[in-house]
């Protein structure tokens, strides 16, 4: 396990990090997708746009987006890519509820499934996927690399990996602008929002504990993975990773 596995949302030696995590978006998934925008400004709408943008070029036609939450990276895709089918697997039933009704308002029930499971353990066979996707997800998983290897495992031999994650911006002065507003202000807002004293200040802690641009590739690279590449978005708040299996 490495140290950012061990960053969990509450201090709470009894229940797993899986378990606090589980617990923790169960809670908070009346409040997600609305404070995603107000957050980030809507910026994160855009984010999601510009990684299924890049993910087309393989036009993919089985997709499983992990950690799918309330399905905004899987509606982006089904939208944009038109793929046959997509199952989105997450380990919190409320924000898969909301997932839900989200997709059977916009009539994507026939491309999207969702499900609940969880990522370091998957149901499905080895290559059976054409893309495995994750935004905002692997970041939460209890051991990172035994989830990216169950990412690989599904994934078809020449299929493409999307993550999409938060990463730590490195220029002066957004640097120090951007730490204040994310580790003061916006747990602050969060906790009046969401009514959870910890989900976004631990949030903007295992950002700061995640392996993210070349640390996070050489991960992918350990695993097998090759043509691995990340671009960076708004200065570094956010980066895309992509690879190939
Ligand atoms: C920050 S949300 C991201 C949701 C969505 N992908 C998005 O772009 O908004 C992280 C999600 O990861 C899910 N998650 C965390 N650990 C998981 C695991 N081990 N297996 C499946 N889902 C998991 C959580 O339940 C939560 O819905």
């Amino acid at each position: 396990m490495s140290a950012h596995d061990h960053v969990t949302p509450y201090a709470d030696d009894q229940v797993s990090k899986k378990g606090q995590v589980t617990n923790m978006f169960d809670k908070i998934a009346p409040y997600y997708d609305q404070l995603n925008r107000v957050l980030s400004l809507g910026i994160d709408v855009w984010w999601r746009k510009k990684a299924i943008g890049l993910l087309s070029k393989s036009q993919p036609a089985q997709i499983l987006d992990i950690a799918t939450g309330t399905a905004d990276l899987a509606i982006e895709a089904a939208i944009k890519i038109k793929p046959k089918k997509i199952i989105g697997l997450d380990i919190s039933a409320n924000m898969l509820k909301i997932g839900d009704e989200k997709i059977l308002k916009k009539g994507l029930q026939n491309i999207i499934t969702l499900e609940q499971g969880d990522s370091e353990n998957l149901r499905f066979d080895a290559q059976s996927f054409d893309a495995v996707t994750a935004a905002f997800g692997v970041r939460n998983f209890e051991n990172l690399e035994k989830g990216l290897a169950e990412m690989y495992r599904v994934l078809k031999p020449g299929g493409t990996l999307l993550v999409l994650e938060f990463s730590k911006p490195a220029i002066f002065p957004l640097k120090q602008l951007f730490n204040i507003y994310f580790k003061y202000f916006l747990p602050l807002i969060g906790k009046i929002r969401s009514k959870d004293e910890k989900a976004y200040q631990y949030l903007y802690e295992s950002v700061q504990a995640f392996p993210d641009y070349g640390n996070f590739t050489k991960i992918l690279d350990k695993l097998g993975f090759s043509n691995t590449e990340y671009k960076v978005l708004s200065a570094g708040i956010c980066c895309i990773y992509l690879a190939k299996k």
